[in-house]
């Protein structure tokens, strides 16, 4: 069995030969949020079956390729589908494509996905730029020897997300007239939803988002020495009790598919900014 160093790399060689130029900044699409992809140009697929050690999305809501294109003449590379510790994987599996996209040479990552709204002012559809998070899944993707080449044993997590592209955010946000908010993002390892007693422990841990996903993603992405964005749209409101009612992912889906179009044109914005 080859290293893990060995594998990124041997993904990373398959996925340059298909490509012409590097990309700085990747995107992470979450449930619903697909249709991102279709406003980039001269678009290459690489189906992530194809790619040598990727792991195969095996949820019907999330397509399953990298897609390489241009958004506003900036080359991006966009993960359409992602992983998720409840598919089966372990942490360090779901993230694989994490140090890939690093070795491409991305130095920038945009995480999106769908959460449940724990803080008791948001609302269905809100989107929120994550200021910080608490990790309670049960398998840490840094468990394991360290390769140094990688990244430090004990990175440190006091600026997982970065300051300096929420400001950016932020500063579009006011000039499109777009709410955003700020949130502390609780990861949990799903797929179960969770109780109502649940969802009061997550409001008491100080959390204002409870999600199935991209927490190991952040940690991978901080040892990697990647700068992170990760906003989430409010898919259901979780608390308080009174206010829960019941969830599906077909509810899930269409609250955030109402948002992605906003949540788009936020991303419009920075990627016409980065251009400028
Ligand atoms: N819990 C966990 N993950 C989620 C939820 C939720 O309520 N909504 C969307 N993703």
């Amino acid at each position: 069995m080859s290293s893990l160093y060995e594998r990124i790399h041997q993904s990373k060689a398959f996925i340059e030969e298909r490509l012409s130029v590097k990309a700085k900044t990747a995107v992470v699409l979450g449930t619903g949020l697909g249709e991102f992809a279709h406003s980039l140009t001269d678009t290459i697929e690489i189906p992530y079956s194809d790619i040598p050690h990727f792991p195969v999305s095996t949820v019907e809501s999330h397509q399953s390729k990298l897609i390489f294109g241009f958004k506003s003449g900036v080359p991006l590379i966009i993960m359409a589908g992602r992983f998720h510790y409840y598919e089966g994987y372990t942490s360090a599996q779901i993230t694989f494509p994490i140090r890939v996209l690093k070795a491409l040479g991305v130095e920038k990552l945009l995480l999106t996905n769908a959460a449940g709204g724990i803080n008791p002012h948001f609302r269905e559809g809100d989107i929120v730029l994550v200021t910080d998070h608490i990790n309670l899944l049960p398998d840490h993707p840094l468990r394991g020897p360290n390769d140094d080449r990688l990244g430090p044993r004990f990175p440190d997590m006091m600026h997982a997300y970065d300051k300096e592209l929420r400001d950016t955010f932020k500063e579009i946000s006011y000039t499109i007239n777009i709410p955003l908010l700020d949130g502390v993002y609780l990861g949990l390892q799903g797929p179960s939803l969770e109780t109502p007693a649940e969802y009061r422990m997550a409001h008491v841990l100080g959390a204002d988002l409870v999600g199935m996903s991209t927490v190991p993603e952040v940690i991978v992405a901080r040892h990697e020495g990647l700068k992170v964005v990760v906003f989430s749209i409010v898919a259901n409101v979780c608390f308080p009790k009174s206010i829960l009612t019941e969830t599906t992912l077909e509810q899930v889906i269409s609250v955030v598919n109402k948002s992605s179009k906003t949540l788009q044109s936020l991303l419009d914005k920075y990627f016409d900014k980065v251009n400028e």
